[in-house]
């Protein structure tokens, strides 16, 4: 939070921003409160950090500070927010683990009561307690309270300062940059006008980025902050000039201000401008933002330009040639980035006029996100009718991303009559070719029809000649941005449970309040240590070629750099093998994608190190033919060994006797981990006998162990991993991060070395989740009965193998999902392309599996015209049942989940509601839907169900836990410290869990497939009881003793105070030349209904409720469990409709960072969101009965995308379309909007794919093809 103290208004500011945008320089003069400043662990906790703690707010803790300072900043300004500040304040940060859900829910907890859920009128109240239960996740009571005048004291000495006037410029040299702050206007002008070419920074929101992710560099920066005239403001009869340095979010409250002084007819632009301000990335940038920097940068989709050039307005800008006022109009942008102004110029302040009676504005903007996200198209528009008549004066209208500048539409023209033509000529004007950048060419084409047409609709409105066409018989959606639900707690402990005994409590997550005061150490918070070097990645940026040559003698001439490693420099193994396939660490004489890695530059600063990688130079020579898509490989036949099948019964005959097949495809999307901390590792030279310790964030410490062993030629015996917490990781962290480490090992001589990818390298080398392209066909009975069905599954693995052949086998062992299908057949092949090799996801597979076969049932639905949950009912197992691998199960809990899933979502009554609003709404459907999960837990290749642990008891009683799971924000070690301490009966408070390290526990399997607290916790359970055993005889002399009278005694004894655990987990398997096998422990069950709004005419959608019930048996800690439930439901609620990689027609991954790649955020969740665990599950498989829970949820997200296509279906039908469809996934605004084969959308010619040239890649290549019926 930066505070700054006004002298001119003698007011003392506080806003959130982001740190990695904020010069350190540009803060002279101001007070900066970080979480660590807030309150400690050590001391007190302040609430904020208290609340989102203990309201399970915080998982990996990655996201946690930056959540509790927007929060802290916000109550510093509104010790009483309401919940829509709260959806404000928390717009712009993200969060990978959690589903939001519970971090509101702690944040909710400042709001008065009448600003809760009350507030959006729905019946199922946070306050009267009717979500099922009046068990609550925490306990409100326990707070303490917020208290603003025990807040941190602005600093007196600042405001002393700020209060001295300092006319001279302040200069602030570094070793490549100049920066000068002048202190007055004069200053400013002739500095501007003899360095024409130095950037004025403002907010740095737009320079910043160019200097971080673009390596430009400035020699000098002008930063005229202290020039006071920018920030003046002044009111005229015609309007209000604003200063140019006012950052957008003062300009916001500004216009708010105004607007109640002046009537309706005078404030049109006013109000446009604020709801495109409150719209415009997140509170942190426009806390920085400047309204001068914005209209200067011109950002071909900057959503304020096409509002304030429709508006009229015009800037007075001064040089040292004079002063001048320029209108803001089409003639002001002349090409990406640049405008009309000449480079010595300075924009002082902007005027915005008043409208006149009949004058309309009006703004919108769609975006691939609510908030936080450039728009995909925004627009400006402004019409004058003439006095008393519908007879059009003036029409302005600007576009944002319609080209590389702002582009206004002059020759349309508009009224009732020719609103038709208008479209016509819009479409004449506003040329976009195929290959625009950006690409969704026919969407942004059919976007400027649809929002002139919201505009034509608005205007209507306020003329009073609107036709009941738009708004919502139950209100608009748009205005409701908080979460409505709180969750519930189904399952409480039985009345005879100790109370000492935590199992089955909702025990906070143990580092939950370290994570929110800042105190939790991640990887890269490790001290700097004595000589420690920095590594930078140097990657290929050619898809398919020979290295010619590698020069790195400019590198090494960088002011730092130490050395340039390349694959000749591996002492040991250079390559990895998985699957009988080898992958090179670093590439030696070929490059097979682009991202591969070439070599690595040591320096002694991250700085440096980055200078040093990007002056080496490598030459290629291109190999022919890259292949980068699905189809590509299926033609060359470019697979990894083995392909997969499975069949069970004979599908062929079955064909032949069923009423109807019916033949589809569909595509999906990969998805990018995103955890939040991105791979990072410190590797330490011990100093003798070849030692090293390695600090790193994996999920599988004993392979990063191995592979740095192997690749430094020495025995596992020297080299420990240790691993304290990941700030996520959802499978990304498994293989990637054995041969990153490897490589920094290669780095290492007697100096430390440490690795920190960024955001954009992580995403380009790292890979993800496998896009997978699949077709069908299904045979079927008129009444439902699905008899036969035939899927070929593709994915796209990418270069190297990685665990791509177990993926496909996952796909196919789930394929028949929830779904008893006589006969089944199913194929698989993993595609070796020439992109970023793919690896394990949250899910491996399972939820791309599922969502091929839900679209086959969807399909069915369609073509029968019967409802989708029918075809599911009729199909689903029941009984006694077998797989389609010959594993016997009974599907009791699944059919209990989904009929509760039913009776909680209201669904019946659901369905007539929304069919209802469907008639009686043109432009906005409803859909919804309901989606069953059957989970295989635990790992099909047997040896890897298996875990260890070490208990230490000490002599002062306490106890130290190492297991071999890492904690990556699923709660393990909470649930472990939780069996450790039912065990030895005593409280968690004497239970510590440190690490996880190979010196400690070895040889162990990592942390996925949801099977980490399974395996651990029976290793430690097992290591607990030998201890209490041997504590036995203790106890009995004594049994009145306490715990540490006990311990004392058995040292006195000579008895053991240190155990081991073993977990040999079952014995799983899967034979495919037989086709059968028992590859996973148990199943793990659930059921989601969704239902969202969907604007057919921008495509954007809003969940509007989900109802989530799951079946993990006895939970170990609920409010852990709900917190997997719900952050991996949002997860998939991003895999399915949100999130998009895209990559150029050379392979190179466009999406590279949170401006261009999506995850959910607040804004993304449902307004109402209940999860419940089922009751009365018991499962004698695992743990204290519980059931891993991890990753079965993240395909239920495919209930927003089931919603959505159920929302598209009622829009078609209106237009006369009926029967199945093809929808890709992710079901983004674009393909919605499409699909919805609106009047607008079909005006806009359609050429293949949205996805011209410039992006051609997205799910996997090629175009749809639609559906076949026959029968
Ligand atoms: C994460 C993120 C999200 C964003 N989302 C959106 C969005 O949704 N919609 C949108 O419209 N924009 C968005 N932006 C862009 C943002 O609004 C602009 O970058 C910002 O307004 C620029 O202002 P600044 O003060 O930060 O400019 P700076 O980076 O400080 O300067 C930018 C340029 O403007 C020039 N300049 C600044 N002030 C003056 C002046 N007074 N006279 C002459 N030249 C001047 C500078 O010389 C420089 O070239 C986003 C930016 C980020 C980083
Ligand atoms: S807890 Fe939010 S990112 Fe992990």
């Amino acid at each position: 939070m930066v505070s700054r103290y006004r002298p001119v208004t003698k007011t003392i500011t506080h806003y959130a921003a982001n740190a990695c945008l904020l010069p350190i320089c540009q803060l002279h003069g101001a007070a900066i409160t970080t979480v660590e400043g807030i309150g400690s662990t050590k001391t007190r906790v302040h609430p904020v950090q208290e609340r989102i703690a203990k309201a399970h707010g915080s998982q990996c803790g990655f996201c946690t500070p930056g959540m509790v300072m927007s929060m802290y900043a916000l109550l510093r300004n509104t010790p009483q927010p309401s919940m829509d500040d709260i959806a404000e304040a928390l717009a712009g940060n993200l969060c990978r683990c959690t589903g939001y859900r519970p971090i509101i829910d702690g944040c909710r907890t400042f709001c008065q009561e009448a600003n809760c859920c009350q507030e959006s009128g729905v019946t199922n109240c946070c306050i009267n307690g009717e979500n099922g239960n009046s068990d609550e996740l925490f306990d409100k009571d326990q707070f303490q309270p917020l208290d603003p005048t025990q807040e941190l004291i602005f600093p007196p000495e600042l405001i002393l300062t700020s209060q001295t006037p300092r006319p001279e410029p302040l200069t602030f040299q570094g070793e490549r940059m100049t920066w000068v702050s002048p202190g007055s206007m004069d200053q400013l002008v002739q500095l501007r006008s003899r360095h024409p070419g130095a950037p004025l920074v403002m907010g740095n929101t737009n320079i910043g980025p160019d200097i971080k992710f673009k390596g430009i560099i400035h020699p000098l920066i002008i930063s005229p902050t202290r020039v006071t005239e920018l920030f003046e403001t002044t009111q005229t009869p015609e309007g209000v000039w604003v200063g140019a340095g006012s950052s957008l979010s003062e300009v916001r409250t500004l216009l708010e201000n105004l607007v109640p002084q002046y009537p309706p007819e005078k404030t049109e632009l006013f109000r446009a401008l604020i709801k495109q301000l409150g719209n415009l990335g997140s509170q942190q940038i426009r806390n920085v933002a400047s309204l001068g920097g914005n209209i200067v940068s011109a950002y071909p989709n900057s959503d304020l330009n096409p509002v304030l050039a429709a508006g009229r307005c015009k800037l007075s800008v001064v040089s040292s040639g004079g002063k001048r006022e320029v209108p803001l109009n089409q003639d002001f942008f002349v090409n990406f980035g640049k405008t009309i102004l000449k480079p010595h110029e300075i924009v002082v302040s902007v005027f915005i006029p008043f409208t006149r009676k009949g004058e309309f504005v009006g703004a919108f903007r769609q975006a691939p996100r609510k908030e936080s996200s450039f728009a995909t198209v925004t627009t400006g528009m402004r019409v004058f009718f003439s006095e008393g008549s519908r007879v059009v004066q003036d029409i302005s209208i600007y576009y944002g991303g319609m080209g590389p500048t702002t582009v206004s539409a002059v020759k349309t023209c508009w009224d009732d009559e020719t609103l038709g033509r208008a479209y016509e000529v819009l479409l004449e004007e506003l040329v976009l070719p195929p290959s625009a950048p950006g690409g969704k060419v026919e969407f942004r084409r059919s976007l400027t029809l649809s929002l002139l047409f919201k505009f034509n609709l608005e205007v209507l409105h306020k003329l009073r000649h609107m036709v009941r066409l738009w708004s919502a018989p139950e209100g608009s959606m748009e205005k409701k941005k908080i979460i409505i639900s709180q969750t519930p707690l189904p399952q409480s402990v039985s009345q005879e449970q100790n109370s000492q005994d935590p199992v089955g409590r909702p025990i906070m997550h143990r580092s939950a309040l370290s994570q929110a005061t800042g105190e939790a150490v991640y990887c890269d918070d490790l001290p700097r240590t004595d000589g420690e070097l920095f590594l930078a990645l140097v990657t290929s940026s050619r898809a398919h070629a020979k290295i010619i040559q590698l020069d790195v003698s400019e590198a090494l001439k960088v002011p730092g750099v130490v050395d340039v490693i390349t694959a000749k420099d591996i002492p040991g193994r250079k390559v990895r093998t998985m699957c009988g396939y080898d992958e090179e660490l670093l590439a030696g004489s070929e490059v097979s994608c682009i991202g591969q890695m070439v070599c690595g530059v040591v320096a002694d600063t991250r700085a440096h190190a980055k200078r040093g990688a990007a002056a080496v130079k490598i030459s290629y020579e291109d190999l022919p033919e890259p292949i980068f898509t699905i189809e590509e490989a299926i033609e060359k036949s470019s697979f990894f060994e083995p392909r997969r099948r499975i069949e069970r019964g004979n599908v062929t005959e079955a064909f032949k006797s069923v009423d109807q097949i019916y033949e589809g495809e569909h595509r999906m999307g990969g998805q990018e981990h995103f955890y939040m901390e991105t791979q990072s590792m410190l590797v330490v030279p011990v100093g003798e006998e070849r030692e090293f310790n390695i600090y790193v964030s994996t999920q599988w410490p004993a392979a990063t162990q191995e592979a740095v062993a192997q690749t430094l030629g020495i025995p596992s015996n020297r080299v420990t991993c240790h691993v304290k917490r990941m700030g996520g990781a959802f499978g990304g962290k498994v293989t990637k991060t054995s041969i990153l480490a490897s490589v920094t090992s290669v780095a290492v001589t007697n100096r430390p070395v440490r690795c920190i990818l960024e955001r954009g390298e992580d995403m380009l080398i790292t890979g993800g989740r496998h896009p997978v392209v699949g077709k069908y066909k299904v045979g079927f009975m008129n009444d439902g009965r699905i008899i036969a069905a035939d899927i070929q599954f593709y994915t796209n693995a990418g270069n190297t193998i990685d665990e791509s052949v177990l993926v496909i086998e996952k796909i196919l062992l789930h394929m028949d999902n929830a779904y008893n299908i006589p006969h089944l057949r199913g194929s698989g092949a993993a595609c070796r392309t020439n992109l970023p090799s793919n690896t394990a996801f949250r899910g491996f597979g399972v939820p791309q599996s599922l969502m091929f076969v839900e679209n086959m049932i969807t399909d069915v639905s369609m073509v029968l015209g019967l409802p989708a949950d029918k075809i599911r009912e009729i199909n689903m197992y029941r009984g006694p049942s077998v797989t389609h691998y010959k594993y016997q199960f009974n599907p009791e809990n699944l059919l209990r989940c989904w009929d509760q899933c039913k009776a909680k979502s209201t669904f019946s009554s659901r369905r007539t509601a929304v069919d209802q609003f469907n008639q009686q709404n043109q432009w906005k459907k409803r859909g919804m839907s309901i989606i069953p999960i059957k989970y295989g837990i635990a790992f099909g290749e047997g040896f890897l169900n298996q875990a260890a642990a070490l208990v230490h008891i000490y002599k002062d009683g306490s106890v130290l836990v190492t297991h071999g799971g890492t904690e990556m924000g699923q709660g393990i070690h909470t649930k472990v410290q939780q069996v450790a301490s039912r065990e030895l009966h005593i409280p968690t408070s004497k239970v510590y869990i440190s690490e996880t390290g190979t010196n400690t526990v070895p040889n162990t399997c990592p942390s996925a497939a949801s099977f980490g607290t399974d395996a651990n916790g029976m290793a430690v359970k097992n290591a607990c009881q030998t201890l209490y055993q041997r504590l036995e005889p203790i106890r009995k002399k004594n049994p009145k003793g306490l715990w540490e009278s006990w311990v004392t005694a058995a040292f006195f004894e000579k008895i053991s105070l240190s155990a081991t655990g073993f977990h040999r987990g079952p014995d799983l398997y899967m034979d495919w030349e037989a086709m059968e096998g028992q590859p996973y422990a148990y199943f793990t069950y659930g059921a989601c209904f969704s239902e969202v709004e969907l604007d057919c005419l921008s495509g954007d959608y809003r969940t509007l409720r989900t109802d989530i019930v799951v079946d993990i048996g006895r939970s170990v800690n609920p409010s852990v469990d709900i917190g997997q439930v719900e952050g991996a439901f949002m997860q998939g609620l991003g895999l399915y409709t949100l999130e998009e990689l895209k990559f150029s027609p050379s392979g190179l991954l466009y999406t590279r960072g949170p401006s261009q790649y999506k995850i959910p955020a607040v804004c993304d969740v449902p307004l109402s969101f209940n999860v419940y665990l089922l009751p009365d599950s018991y499962n004698p498989h695992a743990i204290y009965s519980s059931k891993g829970i991890g990753e079965p949820v993240v395909f239920l997200g495919s209930s927003v995308f089931y919603a959505i296509k159920d929302a598209v279906a009622a829009a078609r039908s209106q237009s006369g379309l009926a029967g199945p469809f093809p929808l890709d996934s992710p079901a983004t605004a674009d393909k919605a909007c499409l699909a919805s084969a609106s009047h607008f959308t079909q005006k806009v010619r359609v050429v293949g794919r949205s996805f011209g040239p410039w992006a051609g890649l997205s799910v996997g290549g090629g175009g749809w093809i639609q559906g076949r019926v026959s029968g």
